[in-house]
């Protein structure tokens, strides 16, 4: 396969096969083995589908040894994925150094010595990746893990290699319910590798984007994969709790699957966050996952519970329960709108695409934005 871009780790014959048996694996875990055990929820709560009956269930299938094994293998295939990635990246890491060093960027990185990782992502290694977010490895790797592995565990959903879908998603969002507004100075909390950042960069290519994320490795590669995209970007270890701009900096202060990775305490300090740093009138666009928790059935509780408890995801269930529309509101924003947006993976311009129903998972994305007063 035709690497995305030069930062892109490449796999060898026998690394792309390992990759592909996880993917598969993953593919048949979820595709073949997981409606046996949602037959088996739906079989302990006869009848009504009563979702106040979840733990209840959720404990029932723990007494059934086959859910406990498909489970353990479910995690046992993200570990896989990590293993996978990880070997590759490290066979190529002097490779992957000497592509990053830049000549002359047009962007940037900045690294804060100091900085100290949240306590929610440095207790534990969200989505099982050895080290976390906020691993140093004094180099590029562990972004190009997160890059490759990212790419592998959206089983190609969200824009291929590129995984830029969510970025495309919140420009068109932008196009859709802000049309005419042409942000100057941009800043993604939460940016990961910047496989939003991009795609935003492209959306509004007259404006400065600056990106924050905690890891170092991240950010480096999260520069290098840019600048060998031929976008320059700002990017800089912050907290997007608190960060280190000046109030009213930015027109657009946006995020991508931020908040499911925090805390329901963090998420309103982010939104106040992203208020104090919008100018008047500046615009604020949190993207998240597209579902809420009050209008999943059993199985898709019983789905997340067991993303927290088997794949280090402990804020899903309070980043699909809070009222965004609410909080946004409490934190002084103004003309609030919360709903879906279609997913995109081209850029538009054209507008339209957000609405009040999800029309499922790759296929929306939930949208809260509002401006500053
Ligand atoms: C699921 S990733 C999404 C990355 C990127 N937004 C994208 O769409 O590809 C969530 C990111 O949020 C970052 N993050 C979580 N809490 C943060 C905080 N308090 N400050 C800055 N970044 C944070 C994580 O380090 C991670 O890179």
């Amino acid at each position: 396969m035709a690497a995305a871009h030069p930062m892109q780790p490449h796999a060898t014959h026998d690394e792309t096969a390992e990759q592909l048996f996880v993917r598969d694996l993953k593919v048949w875990l979820t595709e073949e083995v997981e409606p046996v055990h949602r037959a088996a929820a739906a079989a302990l709560d006869p009848g009504a589908q009563n979702n106040a009956r979840v733990e209840t269930v959720y404990a029932g299938l723990h007494a059934q040894s086959g859910f406990r094994a498909w489970a353990s293998v479910r995690r046992t295939s993200q570990e896989m994925l990590w293993d996978a990635v990880g070997a590759s990246v490290a066979r190529q890491s002097a490779a992957l150094a000497e592509t990053a060093a830049l000549p002359a960027p047009r962007g940037s990185v900045t690294l804060a010595p100091d900085f100290v990782v949240p306590r929610y992502l440095a207790d534990r290694d969200v989505h099982l990746m050895p080290g976390g977010y906020g691993l140093d490895d004094g180099g590029v790797g562990q972004g190009a893990v997160m890059d490759q592995g990212g790419a592998v565990y959206m089983l190609g959903r969200n824009g291929g290699q590129m995984n830029d879908v969510r970025g495309h998603t919140v420009a068109a969002h932008i196009f859709a319910r802000y049309p005419g507004f042409e942000p100057a100075r941009i800043l993604e909390l939460g940016c990961g590798v910047g496989a939003s950042a991009v795609p935003v960069a492209q959306a509004f290519p007259d404006a400065e984007l600056h990106a924050v994320d905690v890891g170092a490795s991240m950010l480096r590669y999260a520069h290098a994969r840019a600048e060998h995209l031929g976008v320059a970007i700002h990017f800089a270890q912050d907290d997007a709790e608190h960060t280190r701009f000046a109030d009213g900096s930015f027109d657009l202060v946006y995020s991508c699957v931020l908040m499911h990775e925090t805390s329901e305490a963090a998420m309103a300090n982010i939104l106040a966050e992203s208020l104090r740093l919008l100018r008047p009138g500046g615009v604020a666009v949190h993207l998240e996952v597209p579902q809420r928790y009050e209008e999943l059935d059993l199985w898709g509780k019983i789905r997340g519970q067991i993303e927290m408890d088997y794949n280090n995801e402990p804020a899903w269930k309070a980043a699909i329960s809070v009222d965004f529309d609410a909080m946004l509101r409490a934190a002084g924003f103004a003309e609030v709108a919360a709903g879906f947006q279609d997913a995109t993976s081209q850029p538009q311009r054209g507008g339209g695409g957000f609405c009040g129903e999800s029309k499922g998972v790759f296929r929306s994305w939930f949208v809260v934005s509002g401006t500053r007063p």
